[in-house]
């Protein structure tokens, strides 16, 4: 029997700040879930990070990149069944964009939230940052993707991926699948640890102690920033009456533990913040510790970093040349 090839699903993660409980929740534990039902590739986007000016130091942004392979396969992906790789190692990924770019108006980037939320927190925008969607259209075009796992954040850009590739397929001939965002229902937006009106984010929590708890902190301070979060002060764990902070707990504990709310809300109730907090630390423990371990043995094998990012990248360059390829025959370049 012929096997039934397997649909197509990409994501990416930006190799900037400590990946987060947020990233991992959103993001990573949701490819982990999903990877062996698609033909899934994963990349690390290094050409979005320097979309930040800041975050070009280059010994900085190398060693952020395999620090982010190594959470990713820590974490559970498994590099021979799916793939990882870089994206500055894939030209075309640039190219594309260059194509893209043409046929974007830019009244569609002016509306991106994430830009208006940067832009508003930079002294000067760089015009690589305005264009950042338009990158990410062409990382997920480029490998006739049929699903993009993200968090909540992401939903906007790939609406965006979508009208670039019915737009281009419209102007120039059908060569674009149109993607779909993949979201978890619960836990697609973290909030943070100190402040839950605020998303979880990398940025925040270099500047706050507290913000947020990384994939692979060790577990003491796992344990105190879970303990100092921000509840209120009654007694409610009930998803839908809690305050924010103390929702923002139990989603985290939801998605970790895999309970239903219902068994959640019964075990909870009447014990008091105290013991939600104590519980959620062992459980995020628990999650992470052997994450933890795992990263810190492949961070002391930067060869074999180095050889899984090599390979990842021939096993992805024929498709996104191929598909480059026809973009470029269809719009008559070359
Ligand atoms: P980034 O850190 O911006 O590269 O994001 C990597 C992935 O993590 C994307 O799919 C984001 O949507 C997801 N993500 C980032 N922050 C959060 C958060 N606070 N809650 C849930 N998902 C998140
Ligand atoms: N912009 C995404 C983020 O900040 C990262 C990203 C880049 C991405 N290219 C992608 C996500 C393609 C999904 C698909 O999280």
């Amino acid at each position: 029997m012929i096997e039934q090839q397997k649909k197509r699903l990409f994501s990416g993660i930006q190799p900037t700040g400590e990946l987060h409980i947020g990233n991992y929740i959103g993001a990573l534990s949701l490819w982990v879930e999903q990877q062996d039902q698609f033909d899934s590739i994963f990349c690390i986007v290094d050409l979005h990070a320097i979309t930040i000016p800041e975050t070009i130091v280059p010994e900085y942004l190398r060693k952020k990149s395999r620090e982010a392979e190594a959470i990713l396969i820590a974490s559970g992906i498994d590099p021979e069944r799916s793939v990882i790789f870089i994206q500055s190692h894939i030209p075309a990924h640039t190219e594309l964009t260059w194509i893209l770019n043409s046929i974007t108006p830019i009244g569609w980037l002016e509306r991106m939230t994430q830009f208006k939320v940067k832009s508003a927190q930079l002294e000067s925008i760089s015009t690589g940052l305005f264009d950042y969607p338009v990158l990410q259209a062409a990382d997920v075009l480029l490998y006739k993707t049929n699903v993009v796992p993200v968090g909540e954040d992401q939903r906007q850009h790939i609406e965006l991926m979508d009208d670039i590739a019915q737009r281009f397929n419209h102007l120039f001939g059908e060569v674009f699948i149109l993607p779909q965002p993949m979201i978890r229902a619960s836990g697609a937006r973290i909030m943070g640890l100190d402040d839950p009106t605020a998303k979880m984010s990398k940025s925040l929590a270099e500047k706050r102690k507290g913000h947020a708890i990384g994939i692979v902190d060790p577990p003491e301070v796992i344990r105190e920033a879970v303990m100092r979060a921000v509840t209120d002060s009654g007694k409610e764990t009930r998803f839908d009456c809690a305050s924010p902070g103390v929702k923002n707990l139990l989603v985290i504990y939801e998605v970790l533990s895999g309970k239903s709310r219902e068994a959640i809300e019964a075990y909870f109730e009447g014990k008091g913040y105290g013991f939600l907090k104590r519980e959620l630390a062992d459980l995020v423990i628990a999650t992470l510790e052997p994450v933890r371990n795992r990263y810190l043995k492949l961070m002391a094998e930067p060869a074999y970093l180095e050889e899984l990012l090599h390979r990842g990248a021939e096993r992805v360059r024929p498709i996104a040349e191929s598909t480059l390829k026809q973009a470029k025959d269809l719009v008559g370049l070359g």
